[in-house]
């Protein structure tokens, strides 16, 4: 499938588990911003040295930063291979970086879809959100629960609470999300791209929601 997405929505919205669900399901590949900076801070990279104040305190990279780290990711894989954006753009600034890559190569984005969620759900998602400490794979403590409690299904690891998951660090990204969200939102209103679908419920029915959008537009012809 060659379908090109981006998932937008404020932290704990599900981004992360629903591109995982289209990677496994239809094949698209998973990109996510935060886990490759995290990836890069656990293993101390220069890169992850110079964004882990960003990340571990919740501000925003720099866009240059975040738009040269992506262009670089994206031009590495494999063409005609379908993919779900996860936390990019997330500004105005990276969206037109994002548009600009495309563009010289000839292709476009197909959708972004906006996962909307009330906010008391995004604090209870972020606060009982546990993570692998080597891989990376995200649980809850109620709705998304490992098979042995504090260790990976995937593989093995100990799952941990993500720094930036402390009480007044979430709500900080909250504000922040906030601040970009609606000029972001309007951007990809304006290109004529934007698709609001519910992200509360369950895993699986928020996967439905999106497949029924996907029928809809045609774009599990791809
Ligand atoms: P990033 O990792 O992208 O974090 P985020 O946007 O804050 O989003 P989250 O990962 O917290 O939430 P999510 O929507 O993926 O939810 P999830 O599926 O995990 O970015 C981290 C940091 O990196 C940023 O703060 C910034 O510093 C930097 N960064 C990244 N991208 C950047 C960019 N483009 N520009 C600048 N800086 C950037 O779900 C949350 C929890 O809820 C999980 O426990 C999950 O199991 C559970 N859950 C999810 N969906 C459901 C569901 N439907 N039902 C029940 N439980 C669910
Ligand atoms: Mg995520």
């Amino acid at each position: 499938m060659s379908l090109r997405l981006v998932l937008l929505g404020p932290p704990g919205a599900g981004k992360g588990t629903l591109a995982g669900i289209l990677e496994k399901e239809l094949g698209l590949a998973h990109v996510s911003t935060g886990e490759i900076f995290r990836d890069e801070i656990r293993r101390k990279t220069s890169l992850g040295k110079t964004v882990n104040r960003f990340v571990t305190s919740g501000r925003l990279v720099p866009d240059e930063l975040v738009v040269s780290v992506m262009a670089g990711q994206l031009a590495r894989r494999r063409k005609g291979r379908g993919l779900a954006l996860d936390g990019f753009p997330r500004t105005v600034g990276q969206a037109k970086g994002l548009e600009a890559f495309l563009s010289d190569r000839g292709l476009a984005l197909d959708g972004a879809i906006y996962l909307d969620c009330p906010t008391p759900l995004l604090i209870a998602r972020l606060s009982g959100r546990r993570v692998c400490s080597r891989c990376g794979s995200n649980y809850h403590i109620r709705t998304m629960r490992p098979r042995r409690s504090g260790v990976c299904d995937a593989c093995g690891g100990t799952l941990i609470v993500r720094k930036d998951d402390q009480v007044n660090t979430i709500t900080k990204r909250l504000v922040i999300d906030r601040a970009q969200a609606t000029p972001l939102l309007d951007f990809y209103r304006q290109h004529h791209r934007l698709y609001r679908v519910s992200g509360s419920g369950g895993a699986v029915r928020v996967f439905q929601r999106v497949q029924r959008l996907m029928q809809q537009r045609g774009w599990l012809k791809k």
